[in-house]
């Protein structure tokens, strides 16, 4: 069964307390069971992870790399910063999409800005876990 990373930043783990008023009540267990779910139905294997060690971050994309691991990808903040997880993501060899739950466009000034979006396959926002079962889909539309 084809794996593919479904990474996920700092804060993430936070999910169900942290501002449920714009990232909703579901916890990241939720959001794991949500993806492995779907993946199943599309004939993938989802490993979920999340971190709030860029470091961390960076050496699961070089993972991804080495593997030709496709790589569904909610780097949460580093998004609008990190240029070293952009540079990681520039290294892969397989589908990359980036995922939000909200939509970073629609928030603050400093969220408008995605240094990785320029270097992923395609990037889905603003859907909550619906932003994550759509780019699972994408990944096995691209994948064979
Ligand atoms: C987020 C949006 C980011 O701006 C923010 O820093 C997050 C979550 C999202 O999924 O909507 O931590 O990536």
């Amino acid at each position: 069964m084809k794996r593919v990373l479904v990474l996920n930043g700092p804060n993430l783990g936070r999910l169900g307390s942290r501002e449920p008023e714009v990232y909703g009540s579901a916890t990241l267990a939720d959001l794991s069971a949500a993806c492995r779910e779907v993946a199943t139905d599309l004939g993938l294997e989802a490993d979920v992870r999340q971190t709030d060690d860029e470091s961390e971050l960076v050496g699961w994309l070089h993972e991804a790399a080495d593997g030709d691991i496709p790589v569904v990808l909610n780097p949460a903040a580093f998004t609008h910063y990190s240029y070293a997880l952009r540079d990681a993501c520039a290294a892969l060899t397989a589908p990359l999409v980036e995922v939000h739950l909200t939509n970073p466009a629609a928030r603050e000034e400093f969220r408008h800005t995605s240094v990785v979006a320029g270097v992923a396959t395609g990037s889905i926002t603003g859907f909550g876990l619906d932003s994550y079962r759509l780019a699972l889909r994408a990944v096995a539309a691209a994948a064979p």
